[in-house]
């Protein structure tokens, strides 16, 4: 997998000391505060795992698997694969998410949870956030790096479900973004099949 890898933006040990910055943060700003973290899927497992067990807190846990259709023709909506969503009412709630890009997924979940909800507040924190014009509603509270507008994988991020397990931040080479692409070829030689 690290042949696949052009340039490594964050090593690991590097993504753990911010890491430390951000639980700090966290640690402080929810000290004495009924907390429920609530991490999306598939993407901010590792972040979730090694940021909360810096948290020296008494927080509850919930992970929310959302698939997201942006980047097809469909609303830009997301569809939550649970029926049960913990109960946050009377909670304060962090949402963990792997990425900012186009914020509609975090769109998405604030609105869900805005709805359903009888939270006391609600905020955000991602690992990353890509410099990109969004709108200001959907901006994170706690960042952990600012990333230019690249396609970066691995400590989570995933590439059509591959790189998730490498430990560090890294841009594809443009031979793997190839090779696991798995949009139809466009331009591809028709294959004329003649039967008997
Ligand atoms: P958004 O809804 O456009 O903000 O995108 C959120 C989701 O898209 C993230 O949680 C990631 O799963 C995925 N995503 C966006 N940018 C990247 C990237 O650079 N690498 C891997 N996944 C990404
Ligand atoms: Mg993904």
């Amino acid at each position: 997998m690290r042949q696949d890898i052009q340039r490594i933006l964050y090593h690991e040990s590097t993504i753990l000391s911010r890491l430390d910055e951000l639980a700090d943060a966290l640690t402080g700003d929810y000290r004495g505060k009924d907390l429920t973290v609530i991490a999306i899927l598939n993407g901010s497992f590792i972040f979730m795992a090694d940021l909360l067990r810096r948290v020296p807190l008494p927080l509850q846990v919930d992970c929310w698997s959302v698939s997201s259709y942006h980047g097809t023709k469909s609303t830009g909506r997301i569809a939550f694969r649970q029926t049960e969503l913990a109960d946050v009412r009377g909670r304060h709630v962090l949402i963990l998410d792997d990425i900012l890009d186009s914020g509609i997924t975090l769109l998405n979940i604030r609105e869900h949870l805005a709805a359903n909800s009888g939270t006391l507040s609600l905020k955000v924190c991602v690992l990353l956030r890509k410099k990109i014009d969004r709108p200001r509603l959907v901006d994170a509270d706690y960042v952990g790096f600012d990333i230019p507008n690249e396609f970066v994988v691995g400590y989570g991020l995933d590439y059509n479900e591959r790189y998730r397990n490498l430990p560090f931040i890294g841009v594809l080479t443009d031979e793997a973004i190839r090779r696991h692409d798995l949009s139809p070829a466009t331009g591809a030689p028709l294959k004329t099949i003649i039967p008997g």
